[in-house]
């Protein structure tokens, strides 16, 4: 058994005691100005993230499925739209679209980043299509530069689900800052925590105040902004508590030395698992560094002899945990095959006469990778030492001569 991956230490128990012994667990209000933007350690947050991410605007929320959904409010999404998403990522993604009543268009990914092609957007851009949602899965960035190259000259904004991400460079730049809004989630499972908790980041004033808008109660507020635009001004509770803003603030000074430890462990996996004939290893595209969330492989089919389920059962007979097979198809989920969302009729495909098509084979590569080749490695749920990686590289070299002769 793997030790279990932990990022909270001291620094994080005394922060949290000390809000708790101030008794101010939350200092928010729906209202405007006051209690607007929360409390101390919420607003001490977002201005260390502002700095981090060298963003005009950092916003703490309480997660990053409540900062997909506000950032995609924050657009000027009407119902019927359409924002184009990746189907190889966690079915927040997608959802964030559906509650504002836009359709979901998935489109396939690139066999080796595993992140949207940005090749197969032409053919799914029409006149509905306001955003494309990218996601910087699994910690490789997207490439932003052929995305924007294909909305070019569009009224097309960019979303980056950077939630696996918060610290990848690309072009050192970090993920998820060069898009209209981008953001990373601060759960339980990812390099760094507050339980749960996300954040919202922008460079573009306006979208940063509806993003705060839809925190706090918008419909409440507009009023007291004195916002003319006031679409989608249907407010929520995606507030994050003082004490997950404490946490947080902790968990920042520890980002980068935490991306650079798993950067590390999946150097030395590659130096080892990169021999294996038939095994392809992470590719990080140059330019761009990986901020290994997980640690994704590929099996070439065409040069092994054995089946990804047969590798998977020899790596369970070893005891070697955290190797999962396949990945997502968010398309094939029963609620995008059926089209049933919101009530019994379809909405929103149905109300707006929505083409959209989430047939098996829309994605081949996503569903060939997810059927028959890919294998995830969960990098970030375990504390690992040289001698774990020893015993993982030595087991895949064992089961490889066991299988493949
Ligand atoms: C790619 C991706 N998007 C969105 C989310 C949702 O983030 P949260 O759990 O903070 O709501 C996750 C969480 O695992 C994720 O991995």
């Amino acid at each position: 058994m793997f030790k279990k991956y932990n990022s909270i230490g001291k620094e994080e128990v005394n922060a949290a005691l000390k809000v708790l012994k101030s008794g101010k667990l939350s200092e928010y209000f729906a209202s405007y100005p006051q209690g607007f933007l929360g409390g101390k350690y919420n607003q001490r947050f977002e201005n260390e993230l502002k700095k981090f991410y060298k963003v005009k605007n950092a916003i703490v929320v309480n997660s990053w499925t409540s900062g997909l959904i506000a950032a995609v409010g924050a657009l000027d999404i009407n119902p019927g739209d359409e924002i184009i998403v990746s189907p190889w990522t966690m079915s927040a993604t997608a959802t964030a679209i559906l509650h504002w009543n836009a359709i979901p268009i998935f489109a396939d990914i690139e066999p080796e980043t595993f992140c949207i092609n940005p090749k197969k957007l032409k053919g799914l851009i029409n006149k509905k299509t306001k955003a494309i949602l990218t996601v910087d899965i699994f910690g490789h960035t997207s490439n932003i530069k052929e995305i924007k190259r294909a909305i070019k000259g569009k009224n097309i904004k960019i979303i980056s689900d950077s939630a696996q991400a918060p610290y990848a460079l690309n072009n050192k730049k970090i993920v998820g800052t060069e898009s209209d809004i981008g953001g990373y989630s601060l759960n339980c499972h990812k390099h760094i925590q507050t339980g749960e908790g996300g954040i919202v980041v922008t460079n573009n004033s306006k979208l940063a105040n509806r993003v705060r808008l839809l925190r706090n109660h918008a419909e409440a507020i507009v009023k007291k902004q004195n916002l003319k635009k006031i679409n989608n001004m249907i407010g929520f509770n995606f507030r994050m508590g003082e004490v997950e803003a404490a946490i947080g603030i902790e968990q920042y000074k520890k980002l980068k030395r935490i991306v650079k430890s798993k950067q590390n462990i999946a150097k030395y996996l590659t130096s080892k698992l990169s021999k294996l004939d038939g095994l392809k290893t992470p590719k990080i595209t140059a330019n761009c560094t990986h901020s290994f969330y997980t640690y994704p492989l590929v099996l070439d089919l065409d040069k092994i002899k054995f089946s990804r389920k047969q590798l998977a059962n020899e790596l369970k007979k070893n005891k070697i945990e955290g190797f999962v097979e396949g990945y997502t198809n968010l398309h094939l989920l029963p609620m995008y095959q059926k089209k049933i969302a919101y009530g019994k009729k379809g909405h929103p495909w149905t109300t707006y006469s929505s083409k959209a098509r989430y047939n098996k084979g829309i994605c081949p590569v996503a569903e060939f990778l997810q059927d028959k080749a890919f294998l995830n490695f969960e990098l970030c749920k375990f504390e690992l030492k040289k001698k774990d990686l020893d015993l993982i590289c030595n087991t895949f070299i064992k089961v490889w001569k066991k299988l493949n002769h």
